[in-house]
């Protein structure tokens, strides 16, 4: 059996494969059919006599969770030499944000806007998880999140489908190269299908209400549009939408999905999913669960057993017909031939993974450098200047940890190759300055002061204080929501005993979502972003503070004030009484028998703002933008024409710098009404100090789309606003019609 690596991959053209998984499946027995529907957990680096047993007897498709390049290849071997029709096996692993070299978390690789930043670390986690014998990755995930108390905000691509699908598509292109059956490509998946980022209370695997226009305008686009780009695989969500639990919702696997989008690839079910209908009330029982999810369109379930134990039986009971398990099939069996399996499923042990080498650990830094987000800078205190400063004290529990800062989902990196942000400082500082350390918390969630005494002294001595604070990894990402989203323990209660010190604070926030910062804001004197970066958060963070590096990201979700501003996202609607300015009522000050109309009468709150702490697209540089000129080829475009809109982007700063010019769009009426701003296109530009640059997008009224009342999809006369800025609250505004 030769490898995939050192063979010369034959490629099938599409009726070859069509014609060999005919072939194939014309040989299959019922039970090898069903056995292809099922992916089981692997035994980690041993095979057990169960597994072994299952894989010859043709009642395995797919494998996951098991990453040993040696266990794995004995998996393909039994499956290819001992099975009777000798069909390989899927091995899928959730490779999300990297493999052995740790990339940024996807919000915080959101936070680049840069799709090409995106592209590459898909795609050198594809190079370095395929050389373990890995061909799926259960990633991208694209539920749009607009709550940040959910966990698994940190594995998203934000609160927009814009951007979400923008960068979506990359990744998808990163895993899979230009063919699957290339030695380093692996299938993506997308996921969570569909709307399980709208989890009622942020809480995990909560229930969804989603009308149908809202779903379709705002939580489906990146699905459709990476199902139209060729991603290989569809999961579905585990949660219930609109009382029909996905896994059993037909509507979505079925008609949407196959009907309307002509998605030919498998789909999987979530972890479990099928006999946790029976807990969602849906189904009565296991065989009635891989009844209800088979008919819907699950094609093979993960990790449980009703497939296997009951799809015989259903058939029998003429509950699923041979038709519809064939056609699964078929599309399981294509999947393979288009890896190449069946050319060759074994990797080769000297295929090389170049696994954090310098090539990968350069772009991980670059990633990190374009995904932290500058949210204060007072005074110019950043960068630091190393000349300026005799000693700076390095403070916080996420300063010198290399396990934390890989975030969540960070299976296969190792804490030892983390590269922490005390030891990058440690470099910078020698025979230039120096580095007083205090750990400050032992953890994040510390309630107790016993570190204080120790920072506050080193804080003391110092001439800035660069704190390191955030959020464990395990505090974001499945499961693990939060209810308050504050820095949490005691740690704005060390921010405010370093405050009374009088040095400056930096402050260096990782975290896996937005935190709300109102309380500790105005005690710090610069905030850099920095989510959970990964295995080169010291080397990239650093550049940054020095000013090797001007910051760039920008947010890809809204930092609200306080949590009970919740659901809060840039995109709303107006409503009918729109807040009017930034009036901030304050209920302290309200009046005993206040009349009941004095305060207006609009949207906003009485004990805050209305408006976010920082908005959609926001990021601060160590430079400064300064837009103007907005300008359009044409006041009024035809239906099926285009405009051209433009703005002069300055530098007018004093560094070098990048900058993410944004577009947004609003449709003044519609048949539904639409969002106060949409953001249509983006791009990330390199401004040298004192340059200056006409950004120039090109708009197709057809990008005007959305689904209207009864659901048809397309633009409609009248008039737009259009924006062009360095986030979602720029006011550089001009207009235009599209007639008829
Ligand atoms: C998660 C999926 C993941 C799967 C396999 C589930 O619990 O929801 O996102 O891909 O486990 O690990």
């Amino acid at each position: 059996m030769l490898s995939k690596s050192c063979q010369q991959v034959h490629e099938l053209n599409f009726s070859d494969v069509e014609s060999e998984v005919l072939t194939l499946l014309s040989r299959m027995t019922i039970e090898e059919k069903i056995g292809q529907m099922s992916q089981l957990s692997g035994d980690g680096c041993i095979v057990s006599k169960n597994l072994r047993k299952a894989i010859i007897a043709g009642h395995v498709g797919s494998i996951l969770n098991e990453v040993d390049l040696d266990t794995i290849n004995e998996l393909q071997r039994i499956a290819i030499q001992e099975s009777r029709l000798g069909i390989p096996l899927l091995i899928g692993r959730d490779v999300i944000h990297g493999f052995n070299t740790i990339f940024p978390i996807p919000l915080a690789q959101a936070a680049t806007w840069s799709p090409k930043i995106v592209e590459r670390c898909a795609k050198i986690a594809a190079i370095e998880s395929s050389s373990s014998g890995i061909n799926w990755t259960f990633a991208p995930m694209i539920d749009i999140a607009r709550d940040p108390r959910w966990g698994r905000i940190a594995e998203s691509l934000g609160e927009d489908p814009y951007l979400c699908k923008t960068l979506a598509n990359s990744m998808v292109k990163g895993f899979q190269g230009d063919s699957l059956s290339d030695t380093n490509s692996i299938a993506a998946c997308a996921k969570h299908f569909a709307g399980y980022g709208a989890s009622e209370g942020g809480k995990d695997y909560n229930t969804t209400n989603i009308p149908e226009n809202e779903l379709r305008n705002v939580y489906l686009p990146p699905f459709k549009a990476i199902a139209e780009s060729g991603v290989a695989t569809f999961m579905a969500s585990f949660s219930d939408l609109n009382g029909v639990p996905v896994t059993g919702n037909n509507w979505l696997l079925t008609t949407v999905l196959r009907d309307e989008w002509n998605y030919s690839g498998p789909v999987v079910s979530d972890w479990e999913a099928v006999p946790q209908l029976v807990i969602h009330g849906f189904a009565f029982d296991d065989y009635d669960a891989a009844g209800k999810a088979c008919t819907a369109g699950i094609d093979m379930e993960m990790a449980s057993d009703c497939y296997l134990k009951h799809m015989k039986h259903l058939m029998n009971n003429n509950v699923i017909s041979l038709d519809k398990i064939d056609s699964v099939v078929k599309r399981i069996l294509t999947l393979k031939f288009n890896l190449g399996l069946f050319e060759s499923a074994i990797t080769s042990p000297n295929q090389p993974s170049n696994s954090l080498n310098t090539d990968h650990l350069s772009i991980a830094k670059e990633a990190v450098i374009k995904s932290c987000v500058l949210l204060k800078n007072d005074n110019q205190i950043l960068p630091i200047a190393k000349s300026a400063i005799n000693t700076l004290a390095v403070i916080g529990p996420l300063a010198d940890d290399g396990y934390e800062q890989m975030g969540t989902w960070a299976f296969d990196g190792k804490e030892n190759q983390s590269h922490t942000c005390l030891n990058a400082l440690k470099e910078v500082a020698k025979n230039a300055f120096n580095i007083n350390y205090a750990v400050g918390m032992e953890t994040t969630r510390c309630n107790h002061h016993d570190g204080f005494a120790e920072a506050i002294d080193t804080a003391i001595n110092a001439d800035i204080a660069l704190m390191f604070l955030g959020e464990e990894a395990i505090l974001s990402g499945e499961a693990h929501c939060r209810s308050s989203i504050d820095l949490p323990g005691a740690q704005e209660q060390l921010i405010n005993v370093i405050h009374a010190t009088g040095t400056p604070i930096i402050l260096v926030i990782m975290a896996g979502r937005p935190i709300t910062l109102e309380k500790i804001i105005s005690k710090v004197d610069a905030i850099l972003f920095a989510w959970h970066p990964g295995t080169m958060a010291g080397p990239a963070i650093t550049d940054l503070l020095f000013g090797v590096e001007s910051p760039s990201g920008k947010l890809p979700v809204t930092f609200p004030r306080t949590v009970g501003q919740i659901p809060l996202y840039y995109a709303q609607k107006n409503s009918g009484r729109p807040p009017i300015d930034e009036k901030y009522i304050n209920i302290d000050n309200i009046k005993m028998r206040a009349p009941q109309t004095s305060f207006g009468m609009t949207s906003t709150y009485l004990d805050t703002h209305f408006s976010p702490l920082f908005p959609f697209g926001f990021g601060l540089s160590y430079s400064q933008f300064c837009y103007t000129k907005i300008k359009l080829n044409n006041k009024v475009i035809p239906m099926g024409g285009a405009v051209e809109v433009s703005a002069t982007i300055n530098n007018v700063g004093n560094y070098n710098a990048e900058e993410v010019v944004q577009l947004y769009i609003r449709d003044i009426v519609g048949n539904v009404t639409r969002p106060i701003k949409e953001l249509k296109g983006f791009q990330r530009i390199t401004l040298g100090k004192g340059e200056s640059m006409v950004v120039t997008f090109k708009l197709h009224t057809d990008e005007l789309a959305f689904y209207n009342q009864q659901m048809e999809y397309k633009p409609e006369a009248g008039l737009f606003h259009v924006w062009i800025g360095g986030d979602s609250s720029t006011t550089l505004k001009t207009e235009f019609e599209v007639t008829d």
